[in-house]
This record gives C-alpha cells, structure tokens and sequence, in this order.
C-alpha cells in the first residue's frame, strides 16, 4: 500500500514579493570576475563585458532583484574607484585579498540590472567608508539635481538616474565589517540613515541584524544584538526599513556523499530559516510596538558546505583550492525549495531575500569555466518556482508521514490571474510519494518536476544537463488530482480556474 499524502490549499495570506527571489552578486572569488563578468575584450561571448551564456540563462529564470558589491566586499569598497578611471585596489572578502581592477564598477552593475531586469540592492561600506562617500554614491545614481556629481554621472555616459531605493547599511558589522557592539552600530546607523534620507527620502534602508540562534554558535556575534540595536532606535523608527538577517545552513555532512542522517538534516536545517525571520520580526515589533511595520530582510541565505569553509561543523577538506565553489546537488536544491515554502508563508513580514551566490560561489544557479558553464539544481529549482512571484500566497494543508522530525511531503501555493500554482516536495531520499491534490481545477496547464537518480547528483561540465525540468505525470480521479513523485524530488503544478 503506497504512502499517500494529502493536499489542500486553504486561505489567502499575502502577496509574493518578488524580492524574495533576490540574488548576491559579491566580489568574491569567482563570482563576479572571472564568474559574470568576463570583460569586452574578452574571447568569450559577452555583451559589455557581461557573458552571454549566462546572461541569457539568467533571463530565464527568476532574477528579481541583486545585491552587490558584497558581503564583506562591501566594507572595503570604494564606489569612486569603479567609475571613469579604475583604480586598481585590493579586493579584500572572507579571508581571500586580491588585486581588484575595478574594471566592474557602478555603471556595469547598472547594466547588468537592466540587462536581467532586476532591481539594484547597494551595500554601503560603514567600516573603511564615510557618511558623505554612502551619501555620494546614492546621489551619483539616484540624484536629479544638477550638481558636481551628478555631473560627473553624466559625463561618465549616463544621464537619467538609476534611483536605486534599496541600500545596506553595513554588513555583518558584528564581525567582518567592523565588529561593533550594537549599541555603537545603532548610533552610527543612525548617523548614516538620517544623511541618507537627507539625500532622498525614498530611499529604503536595511540595517545589519542578526539571529541570535545562529550567533550562540558563532564567534564575535552577540545573540542579543537585534534587541539591542532596536532598543536604541525605538524612536527613530523613520530611520529603519528592514533589518538583516543571514542564514546559512551547515549541518549537512560532506556536500556530497552525504550519510541519510546528514540528507535530512540539511533539509531540516532549511526549515528553521523560516523561524529565523519570526524570531527577527518578533524582536522588531517588541520595539516598534505597531508604529512601523519594519520588515525581516533575509539577504544571505544558502548552503555552505564544510570543503569551503574553515569554520563551523566538518568535514573540512584540507587538499583542495578554498575558493568557496562546492558541489550543488538536488538535495541543495530541494532546500531552497523549503526556504521558498518559508518565505511564502512569511509574505507578510519578510522584506527581501538574497540566494548566496549567483554564479561559481556558495549556492549558485551556474557554474563556469572558461568558454563551459553548466546550470546547477538550485537554478532549476528556481525555475519550478517562477510562477508563484507576485501570486496572492495560499496555506496549504498537507496531511502526510513525519519523517526525521519534519514532513515527508511539503508544499506551497499561490494563485495569479485565474491560476493556481502549487509546488509540492518529496523529501524522502528513497521513496517515492503518492500525493492526492484536493479541491483544484480540472484544467491542468503544466505539471514539470526536479529529480533525479540519487539524493547527491549533480550537473557538471563533463554532464551538464544530468539534472534537469522534466514532464511529471498527473491523472484525475473523481475530484481528486493524483500525482506520483519519485524520492527527493520537487514538482510545480498549474491549474486554470473556469
Ligand atoms: O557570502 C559569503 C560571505 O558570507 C559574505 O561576504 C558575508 O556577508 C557572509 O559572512
């Protein structure tokens, strides 16, 4: 008698922003130089020094919104050495210091926010910057005033503003981007806010939190932080438009190879990112007591596997290049999966979210080498996902088997213009699930799913497509849609209402 899961969606809760389906874009490694960017001269294909392949792969999925120039990056950045003439400086991110051109500057970026139709989200370096440069920067790109620097904008061959709204304030400023204690950060990010909104009122700020669950395991964070930061704002909440919370998920085991127990821990792990954006909202609004509606910006979040990292839960991998590129299998795609279902959920308190990287670096959705790139699962996963953005979100109710502490089968649901999108996730690393979809459309216009021969595939150079969309099989008894879903896998569903 197969395991049959039951399904049903229920009441409306919020609309998908499509902020939650924010990329990062850091100068780290292998993801902008050498990852996004190749250069005009380059042999590769590419449009302004951005590579086609990508590009276009990326115009193919969901790439709402990116965050650059870091991370980390960002508190060593300095705007002006990557507009006109470069000046070469050192890049300098999580331990790694290279020569950087800065041939990528403010304007590329710009480009290739217009190349994917993506908004802008600046970092704005608080550690080795100053008030007047973030505030120099958000007026080179968002200001219309005749000025020296919107001169200079001008000149430099863009003359209409970008108005760019979304901008960090710091990052990590708890450790890599200056290691503050809060209450010194909080009086610093007002100082930096208030300057900001001086120069454009619109402007919509993020400042650096944390969660406090991921820093009792973390050096030089404090677990109190977000109480502290918002005791010290309470009365300037005009000041603060989100603040920031990065989660990355560590307790899988080896990122392949991983044992059955590290498969669902991994996943488990993705489930508590959506307690991380209520602990976060629950803290604001002790401060905020209902005056403002400060929302959760989730703008790292991903797998990070131990043979790229020196910290945190093993095992370590001593005799391969620490570049921070990791093998990128189903399983990690079906976690970001679990975190979409999160943040569906959270439509209405959670500001933004930024997948940790875009391309070669951490989670990414492709990877390069030289002329060869291959799209990973998580891309794919993503794509499976491009129809819930802007949707009405909707509960679903899912009756199925507890399994390791979480649900065999889980899901999400959203509707859009007279269609109902259901992404639904079998968890189980062996079996398959047999779910019967209750209460939807007899008009099926698409059913495509993620899977594949074992719970550590990848796509690859020598096998790029190893993974990939494929057909899923969808029959109707009596009311009833009936679906079988092999193990591990991830399917969306689209159904049109009369
Ligand atoms: O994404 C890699 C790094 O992780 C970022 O630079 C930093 O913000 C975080 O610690």
């Amino acid at each position: 008698m197969p395991n049959i899961t039951h399904l049903k969606t229920t009441t409306p809760t919020a609309r998908i922003s499509p902020r939650f389906y924010g990329h990062f874009a850091e100068h780290l490694a292998r993801c902008c130089y050498d990852g996004l960017w190749v250069g005009p001269a380059s042999s590769i294909p590419n449009t302004r020094g951005w590579r086609n392949d990508l590009i276009h792969a990326l115009q193919q999925m969901p790439v709402p919104m990116v965050r650059w120039p870091g991370g980390c990056y960002a508190d060593h950045y300095h705007w002006r050495d990557g507009i006109g003439q470069r000046t070469p400086r050192l890049g300098i991110s999580c331990g790694t210091r290279v020569t950087d051109t800065n041939e990528l500057g403010t304007h590329e970026f710009m480009d290739l926010c217009e190349l994917l139709q993506a908004e802008p989200y600046l970092a704005g370096n608080m550690a080795t910057g100053s008030v007047q440069e973030m505030c120099d920067w958000l007026e080179y790109t968002s200001g219309t005033a005749d000025t020296s620097v919107t001169r200079e904008r001008k000149r430099n061959g863009r003359a209409n503003p970008w108005d760019v709204k979304l901008w960090g304030v710091g990052n990590e400023s708890w450790d890599c981007g200056g290691r503050y204690d809060a209450r010194t950060y909080a009086a610093e990010f007002k100082r930096y806010a208030v300057m900001m909104k001086h120069v454009d009122p619109s402007v919509e700020l993020v400042a650096v939190g944390n969660d406090e669950v991921a820093a009792s395991r973390a050096d030089h964070m404090q677990n109190d932080w977000n109480d502290l930061f918002m005791d010290h704002v309470q009365d300037h909440l005009d000041l603060v438009d989100q603040l920031s919370v990065h989660t990355y998920w560590i307790d899988g085991g080896s990122e392949t190879g991983f044992s059955e127990e590290h498969y669902y821990t991994l996943l488990a792990e993705a489930d508590t990112t959506e307690e991380a954006i209520v602990r976060a909202k629950t803290t604001i609004d002790k401060y905020a007591r209902g005056r403002k509606d400060i929302k959760v910006a989730l703008d790292e979040y991903g797998v990070w596997h131990p043979e790229t990292r020196p910290w945190g839960p093993g095992p370590h991998v001593e005799d391969r290049p620490f570049n921070f590129e990791q093998a990128n299998t189903i399983r990690d795609a079906l976690s970001v999966g679990i975190a979409l279902e999160g943040f569906h959920r959270q439509a209405r308190i959670l500001g933004l979210a930024n997948l940790a990287q875009i391309v070669n670096v951490l989670q990414s959705v492709a990877m390069t080498d030289g002329e060869k790139m291959f799209l990973t699962p998580t891309y794919h996963a993503l794509k499976l996902h491009e129809h819930h953005i802007s949707g009405m979100g909707f509960g679903v109710e899912v009756q199925t088997e507890r399994l390791f502490g979480q649900q065999r089968v889980s899901a999400t649901a959203s509707q859009k213009a007279g269609v109902t999108t259901l992404t639904v996730i079998n968890r189980h690393i062996s079996e398959s699930s047999t779910v019967h979809l209750h209460d939807l459309p007899e008009v099926l216009l698409e059913a495509r799913m993620l899977s594949a021969s074992s719970p550590d595939a990848v796509n690859s150079h020598s096998d790029p497509e190893r993974i990939q969309l494929q057909p899923l099989d969808a029959h109707r008894k009596g009311n009833v849609w009936v679906v079988d879903l092999p193990a591990h896998s991830m399917a969306t569903l689209r159904f049109r209402h009369a």
